[in-house]
Order: C-alpha cells, then structure tokens, then sequence
C-alpha cells in the first residue's frame, strides 16, 4: 500500500518536472545579445551568425535580439545589466571583467602573446578554460572566447620609439594594467567607454589610443588619428557571457543545441576575425586618412622593453601560474 503511493507520489511528480518543461519550451525563451561595436566588425558579425543560427534551428522555442554599436547598454552599465538578467548575452572585451577577477587581466599585459594564434592556444588549454568560470560568483559565467584581434597604437603624432608616447594622453579600456602600461611611457590615461572614443580624440581631450584594425576603421578613428604605429602589442579579445542562472533555467536539450551553435560561430568568429583586421588595414591605408607606420623589429624592440616591466608589477594579482601559461603558448622563443 505504501509502496503504491510512493510510486503514484513519484509519477505525479515526474509529470508535473514534464509539464513545466513543455511550459517553458512552448513560451520562446527571449535572449537579448547587447554589445558595443558595429555590425561590421568580427563581434558584431558573430552577433548576427548566432541570431540566423538560433532564428533556422531553434525556431519558436529561442528568440534573439541584437542590440549593437552601445544602442541598448554601454561600457557603463552592460555587466551590471546582465548580472541583472535585463540582457542574456554580452561579449565584452577581457579588459572589462576587473571588477569581477583579476586573472582576465592576463590578456591585456603587452607583448605577452605573439600574435592571435597564440593567443587562441592560451584560450583552448585548461588554464584559459578554467577562466571562463572564474566569474560565476558573480552571476556571470563564460561561454566561449572570441577574438578580435591584436591592438595598434594611434595619436596625433608619429610613435616610433616609446619616448613618442611621452606627455600624451590615451584612451583606455578600464583596466588597471593598460593604465600601467602608458605610464611605462610616460603618457597618462583615460578610462572612456568606447561609444565616446571618437569624440574625445576629435575634440582632442585625449590624443591617442589602441585598438585592433576593425575598431579604428568601424569607428572612424583613422579620420581623427593622423598616425597609426603596427605595434601589435597587446590583444583585444572578448568573453561571450551570460548570467548562470538564466543560462541554466534553459531547459537542457534547448541548452544544448544553444551550446553547439555558440561553438560553430566561435569557429566562425575566430577564422575571419584577422581577415577582417587585414581588410580593414588596408582600407585605413587607402583611404589615404591616416599614416600607418611599420616598425623595425629593433624599434619593437624598444617598446616590448618599455612596457614589459608590467608584468612584473601585475603578477601577484593576476597569478604567476596564468602567465607562464600564457607564455608558453608562443611558438618563437623570444629575445
Ligand atoms: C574598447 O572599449 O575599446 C573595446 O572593448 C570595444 C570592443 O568591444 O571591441
């Protein structure tokens, strides 16, 4: 008697687990993807890859809506609106999470990777998988890494050698380690979300700034910067983020299929991100608005010795263990 009560009480609650399952999956489960770049760009286009996969597979259970170019949430107040489930998915720089852990930082030390197949190793081995779940303490948990591309100095004067950069005042994402950097050369900072970069250097309250190729050329910045130096010192890459406890009330085949997806436009992403920058490049180069300058490797040189002293300053809050980690990752041994 008791034992068919048990198994009656057992059945009822497996259906009511079932009903609320096919509740949730009848009402489509709304995402709102918010970032701060144009759609033109290796994160704005994965924006819109997820949103047609999503919208081909998953249609009438997902619905995506892309929010680019800071029209929804800027730098100011995007995490806090995610960790607040007023938006599901952002793909902020790795420049941004300071606030939430300070290993990210790893990715903004200069001259650390040698380029962006090094910096993609890095993100495939434990120690980058592991920092895609170093934030869940604070509602935001990591799905996937997207590259941008690897970051070149403007100003409104030649940089050749780091003293060039001395007086200057530069644009900077809000990280404490890019902050150090310029200091290393004598320049000092500002802190500026990036929907406000172009008028500030216009206007001239700052005169420099770094950023990949398709971040000057989509946002105009070669048209306010008269000089660019190829410095590729540093990389400019993004985390795909959600809050946890959205991502995890999916229910699991949704969930899942959302997951694969997100792999295939990470793969997409990452192959045409550097092709995009190359393109960009050379319409920078074209438009005849700008002097892109190419350093010697001696001239390189002098800016990796210049800045490199950050990493020192940096490596008890980032952890040693995550830079040689990431140091390993470049195949050319270095000077
Ligand atoms: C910046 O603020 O310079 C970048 O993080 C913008 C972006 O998302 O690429």
């Amino acid at each position: 008697m008791l034992n068919s009560f048990r198994r009656l009480a057992f059945y009822a609650l497996a259906l009511a687990a079932c009903n609320s399952e096919l509740t949730l999956a009848d009402e489509p489960i709304h995402i709102k993807f918010s970032h701060v770049v144009a759609e033109n760009t290796p994160k704005g286009q994965g924006a819109l890859l997820f949103k047609s996969l999503v919208e081909e597979r998953l249609a009438g259970k997902v619905q995506v809506e892309v929010y680019p170019n800071s029209s929804l949430y800027g730098d100011a107040d995007e995490l806090e609106a995610l960790r607040n489930n007023q938006v599901q998915l952002l793909a902020p720089s790795l420049a941004k999470f300071e606030q939430y852990t300070k290993q990210l930082q790893v990715f903004d030390l200069p001259f650390l990777f040698d380029d962006i197949g090094a910096v993609n190793r890095f993100q495939k081995r434990a120690k980058g998988r592991q920092l895609l779940r170093s934030m869940e303490d604070h509602n935001i948990v990591g799905l996937a890494y997207w590259h941008n591309g690897m970051k070149q100095l403007s100003a409104n004067r030649t940089l050749i050698l780091p003293s060039d950069a001395s007086g200057l005042n530069f644009r900077i994402q809000p990280s404490a380690v890019l902050e150090a950097q310029f200091a290393k050369l004598g320049a000092t900072t500002q802190k500026l979300p990036f929907s406000e970069t172009f008028r500030a250097l216009q206007s001239g309250h700052v005169q420099g700034a770094e950023n990949p190729w398709s971040n000057i050329h989509s946002q105009k910045l070669h048209e306010v910067q008269p000089y660019i130096s190829e410095t590729n010192h540093g990389v400019l890459d993004y985390m795909l983020v959600s809050n946890p406890r959205f991502w995890y009330s999916i229910p699991h085949q949704i969930r899942t299929q959302l997951e694969s997806i997100i792999d295939e436009v990470t793969f997409a992403v990452n192959k045409q991100a550097e092709a995009d920058n190359q393109r960009d490049r050379q319409r920078i180069i074209e438009s005849g608005q700008s002097k892109v300058i190419s350093l010697t490797p001696e001239q390189r040189q002098a800016w990796r010795e210049a800045m490199r002293p950050v990493w020192q300053q940096f490596e008890g809050v980032i952890g040693e263990d995550i830079i040689k980690a990431a140091e390993i990752v470049n195949r050319k041994k270095r000077s």
